[in-house]
């Protein structure tokens, strides 16, 4: 009995030098906030390029361009339309997206999947694509639009929705965008996906083309909820709980591995 009450201080104890050292390793570098076009607030854990070393992390550097600022992430650029600092949130779109103009696209293809934390409990990597990683976990919205080629005309498939007046891939062929992920039934033979794009605005009409596209133009949410987990809960899993709108900390499982069936993106 005493052996076991001398093993739990002990235990307690190891707890408390491991927080104590977390805490002392994740010191934050707060400057103030730096500003480029409309975002007036970039703070940590972001910095603008040519601020003080000091200032918010290397993985998180913002650049200004052209009176824009831009996220970089794996090696692609995006425009930052709004950062969220409550909800360790950033909304992104890709440079190429003009609003009101349906013909312009986005330059590569992006979706959930572009993220370790889609099918996993792996939040490598600057950016998430969930705030929670559990498994009824809490994720962001990403709404995709598909784009494709076909050799053929669809008219059996509601969910195609043609794009020939604005977006055509081959001169030959047939162009329609599809709203959501795509299960393999949904995909015609003879027709090749050519882009597949994300929004976090999921009110617009999806029978129409151009609704889609000023979702697209909208852009897509992306977190850091990893780096301000990071030591929240030594022992937990952390998450950020939207209804108190603050990271919590879970003691269930640990390394939960779950997988989104059933979809191809
Ligand atoms: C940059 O953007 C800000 C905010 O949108 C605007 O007030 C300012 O005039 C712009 N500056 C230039 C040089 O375009
Ligand atoms: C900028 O963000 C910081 C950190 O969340 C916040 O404390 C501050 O009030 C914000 N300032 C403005 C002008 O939004
Ligand atoms: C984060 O906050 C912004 C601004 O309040 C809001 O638009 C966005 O929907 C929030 N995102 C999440 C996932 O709660
Ligand atoms: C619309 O976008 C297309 C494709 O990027 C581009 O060729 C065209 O010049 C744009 N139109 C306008 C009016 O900017
Ligand atoms: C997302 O994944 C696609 C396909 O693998 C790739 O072409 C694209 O560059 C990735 N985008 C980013 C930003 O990582
Ligand atoms: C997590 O994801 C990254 C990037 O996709 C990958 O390189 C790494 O091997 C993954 N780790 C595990 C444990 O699956
Ligand atoms: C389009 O939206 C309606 C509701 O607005 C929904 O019932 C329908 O399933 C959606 N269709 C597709 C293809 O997402
Ligand atoms: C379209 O392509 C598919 C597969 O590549 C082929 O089986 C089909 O005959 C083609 N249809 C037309 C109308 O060319």
């Amino acid at each position: 009995m005493r052996r076991e009450r001398a093993l739990f201080l002990l235990l307690l104890l190891l707890l408390l030098l491991h927080h104590i050292c977390a805490t002392k390793a994740h010191k934050k570098h707060v400057c103030p906030p730096s500003s480029c076009g409309k975002i007036s607030n970039i703070t940590y854990p972001f910095r603008l390029k040519g601020d003080p070393e000091k200032c918010g992390e290397k993985s998180y550097e913002l650049g200004c361009e052209n009176n824009v600022t831009v996220l970089y992430m794996n090696s692609e650029e995006f425009h930052v339309e709004a950062i969220n600092y409550k909800n360790y949130t950033v909304r992104v779109v890709d440079p190429a997206l003009q609003l009101g103009n349906c013909s312009s696209l986005p330059l590569s293809s992006l979706s959930r999947s572009n993220f370790s934390d889609t099918y996993s409990y792996n939040r490598t990597g600057s950016y998430q694509a969930s705030l929670d990683p559990g498994i009824d976990g809490e994720s962001l919205i990403f709404e995709h639009i598909v784009f494709l080629s076909c050799n053929h005309s669809v008219r059996e498939n509601g969910k195609y929705v043609k794009t020939e007046e604005y977006v055509k891939w081959d001169s030959k062929g047939y162009a329609y965008a599809v709203v959501g992920d795509l299960k393999a039934e949904d995909i015609e033979v003879g027709c090749d996906i050519k882009l597949v794009a994300p929004t976090s605005f999921t009110t617009f009409n999806n029978h129409s083309y151009t609704s889609m596209h000023s979702s697209l133009a909208y852009g897509f949410q992306i977190s850091w909820v990893q780096l301000a987990c990071d030591n929240y809960c030594p022992h937990g899993f952390c998450y950020f709980d939207s209804s108190k709108q603050k990271l919590g900390c879970n003691f269930g499982i640990q390394g939960l591995v779950f997988t989104a069936a059933g979809n191809i993106f």
